[in-house]
């Protein structure tokens, strides 16, 4: 073997052709590859905890990548690499969800939930181009960033992970959050590998328990889940990640038809897959399809996977498949020449990206915080408004701040930032840097706040089943919701009674949301309905802010609030914003990209469900959300009319051009999303009602009334059919138009293909 000629001295390593800059890559790559023992191209597959034992990782299992790095950690593992025999930089990965997630110090945006209410692709790239610079300047080289999940059961924890629930603006954003990580090319230092997850259909939970089997056919992959992750493999999204789940019994991880025929074949996807966290080892413990680590390792290498995420076990498995003869030598070339084609592209042969000295420059930077906040100001949506809003930031006003969250720093950043539990280096980000929404509202010029938290939400109890899973992962907390406290509540009513306005801040808590976290109701829980209602009784006018990862179910007390925000987790700058609009110093201009369900009970809400049940309400309750996808007020009127099609006979091979009269009809300016969805007259397999196809921002002056230009390619009005071909079948449609998903509120335009 190539391997044994080498001397351990470094020196000798230097005059080889993979060390040499001006080879082409793919020389390069078999080079290395020719040189490499079965152990190191094993261990090249892997990428494991950085928070266990590095040096066994590096050393004895000659690991090709490893994740979860605290900012000692990485200088740790390129001194232990320098030591290897073939020199073989590390790949650095990091759950870089909404910022630099870990890092002490660094600007955490809203979750990607809050981000899609912004509906700004633009905005949400510059917002991943500015992450991948400070990523990239701590010596990070890949985030597990974007998710395409399509939300689904609001019970699910990871909801607000999520772009939302269509597929057309899930793919808008994914797009945008790609470009924005890989920037100009992988030889940019600033570009930062991104990994579109989780492939697929993992969020088509059962009861919306996590992981659990995706009841989820091909046609319906095809129809609504793959075409976000289609998009982004054809757009060159440079890894994968596969999901948790079985479908039809079969783990993503070893899905032939999903990685093989469709991925790599019909989309010709040449890109890095990697497995989810011990998505191997799960095969054996958890799925018990697979009767041990040696079967499940062969199995994963057949698939095609390319790189191992946290199977620490899949090193000797594999080793032993190649004892066993299950796989051949050569079986893991394919998957270590991709990933070695990403390190040679990345640069990291000659330079191995370590965290730059003057890292601090950029991470957590004013610029950064300045984008930061117009992220946060674009993410919140205004539910409701009887008027009291905005409020007069110059009159003498008595503001009562109470609840919960009102003042709670870290919980207002969410899932994936510093004290949301998954890196045990930080416990939460440097408080100064976040503004909570009573530090928000304090600073408002002739106001005097008081504050009162009027509610806890809950406790926590060890898991009596022991406090680890079978692969020694923290098995989550038992959550106890608080019982509502009297002395809490009265201090928070006398608050409101000598206030003029209440802001109430309510939601969910880290405890209630992530992996492992989904919830059986979505109201709010402990002591906060009980809050609300004994606030709301009070007459004070009361502005809800609804501080939550995800839809949440209001108490009907809410009913009779001033006003509701949904401020989702909005990131850092998340008071200072919410100060700024309820002030009226920026204009509400958020939409959601999820439905609100009126209860628990109404799971899913969806707005683009399948036609043909019986009825359209539940006996006890309509089916209607309590707010759908697309809505979100202004502080302005918008009127929409006269929608025109230039021609209303099209070809399959045309595009439909419309025009609407977009009128702002109040006093203040408006940002409006005006929305485009398609119905389909008839089709030959059972279809949504109306999907989301396209949409356009307009900025209008009061009083302005402007003709909206929408385009939209025939080629885009597909179904797909019972064989699952996706076409566009001919016949009669229309094109709706407005400013929700809601059937009252948009305009109708009939066209027809043929
Ligand atoms: C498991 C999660 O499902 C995935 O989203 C994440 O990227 C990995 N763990 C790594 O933390």
């Amino acid at each position: 073997m190539t391997s044994q000629t080498l001397t351990d001295s470094p020196t000798a390593l230097d005059s080889l052709p993979y060390l040499d800059p001006e080879l082409p890559i793919a020389a390069r790559v078999s080079d290395l590859l020719d040189r490499m023992t079965v152990e190191e191209k094993v261990g090249q597959m892997l990428q494991l905890d950085a928070r266990d034992d590095l040096e066994d990782h590096v050393l004895r299992r000659h690991v090709g990548s490893i994740l979860h790095t605290s900012p000692e950690r990485i200088l740790q593992a390129a001194d232990l690499t320098s030591r290897t025999r073939l020199r073989i930089p590390l790949l650095v990965g990091e759950d870089c969800i909404h910022g630099h997630s870990f890092w002490p110090g660094a600007t955490i945006y809203p979750t990607q939930l809050g981000m899609a209410a912004t509906w700004d692709a633009e905005l949400v790239e510059k917002v991943a181009r500015a992450t991948a610079i400070e990523v990239a300047a701590t010596g990070i080289h890949w985030t597990f960033s974007p998710v395409l999940c399509i939300a689904r059961d609001l019970r699910w924890g990871r909801i607000g992970e999520t772009f939302g629930e269509d597929p057309f603006l899930i793919g808008e954003l994914a797009s945008a959050m790609v470009r924005g990580y890989q920037g100009s090319g992988l030889s940019d230092r600033t570009a930062i590998l991104a990994t579109a997850k989780h492939f697929a259909g993992y969020s088509e939970t059962q009861g919306g328990r996590d992981a659990s089997e995706a009841d989820i056919s091909r046609r319906k992959l095809r129809s609504w889940f793959l075409p976000p992750f289609e998009r982004v493999a054809r757009e060159g999204c440079r890894t994968f990640m596969l999901g948790y789940q079985t479908t039809d019994g079969v783990p993503i991880t070893v899905n032939d038809w999903l990685l093989s025929d469709v991925l790599r074949g019909e989309w010709g996807y040449t890109g890095t897959l990697i497995t989810d966290w011990d998505n191997v080892g799960r095969m054996v413990w958890e799925q018990h399809v697979q009767p041990d680590y040696t079967h499940a390792s062969a199995a994963a290498v057949t698939a095609g996977n390319d790189m191992v995420m946290n199977t620490p076990g899949f090193f000797e498995g594999a080793l032993d498949a190649v004892a066993r003869g299950l796989l051949t030598e050569d079986a893991f070339d394919v998957a270590v020449a991709r990933i070695l084609t990403l390190k040679f592209e990345l640069g990291l042969f000659e330079d191995p990206r370590l965290p730059d000295e003057d890292a601090d420059a950029v991470v957590g930077s004013a610029a950064h915080a300045g984008l930061n906040l117009e992220t946060a100001r674009r993410s919140l949506v205004l539910l409701e408004n009887d008027g009291l809003l905005p409020l007069d930031a110059a009159a003498p006003l008595k503001v009562a701040v109470v609840g919960p969250l009102a003042d709670d720093a870290q919980t207002q950043l969410g899932d994936w930032a510093g004290g949301s539990g998954q890196a045990g280096w930080l416990d939460g980000q440097p408080r100064e840097m976040i503004t909570t929404v009573l530090d928000g509202l304090s600073g408002v010029g002739g106001w005097s706040v008081t504050h009162a938290r009027g509610a806890d939400i809950l406790t926590l109890e060890d898991d009596p089943r022991g406090a680890k899973f079978p692969d020694g992962q923290p098995r989550p907390a038992v959550v106890v919701p608080a019982a509502p406290d009297e002395t809490l509540i009265a201090e928070a009513v006398a608050a409101a009674a000598a206030s003029d306005v209440v802001v109430a801040v309510v939601g969910d808590r880290i405890e209630l949301v992530g992996e492992g976290r989904s919830t059986a109701t979505l109201e709010l829980v402990g002591g906060q309905n009980a809050m609300l209602d004994a606030l709301i009784a009070t007459g004070k006018p009361v502005v809800v802010v609804l501080l939550a990862s995800k839809p949440l179910v209001m108490p009907a007390s809410v009913s009779k609030a001033a006003a509701v925000i949904w401020a989702a987790n909005p990131g850092m700058q998340g008071g200072r914003a919410l100060a700024e609009l309820v002030t009226g110093a920026i204009e509400p201009s958020g939409r959601l990209p999820i439905s609100f369900a009126r209860h628990v009970g109404q799971q899913p809400t969806y707005y683009n469900q399948i036609r043909g049940q019986h009825g359209d309400r539940y006996a006890d309750l309509t089916q209607s959300p309590a707010w759908a996808f697309g809505e979100g007020l202004s502080y302005s009127t918008v009127a929409y009319s006269d929608l025109t099609l230039s021609s209303a006979d099209l070809g399959v091979d045309d595009t439909i051009v419309g025009t609407v009269t977009v009128a702002n009809t109040g006093s203040r300016p408006v940002r409006e999303t005006v929305q485009v969805y398609v119905r389909d007259a008839v089709t030959s397999v059972s279809w949504t009602d109306k999907e989301l196809k396209t949409y356009r921002q307009v900025d209008l002056a009061p009083g302005e009334s402007r003709r909206v230009d929408l385009e939209l390619p025939v080629a885009d009005c597909t179904i797909v059919d019972a064989a699952g071909i996706r076409r566009v079948e001919p016949g009669g449609f229309a094109l709706l138009v407005g400013p929700s998903s809601r059937d009252e509120v948009l305009l109708s335009a009939g066209f027809t293909v043929s």
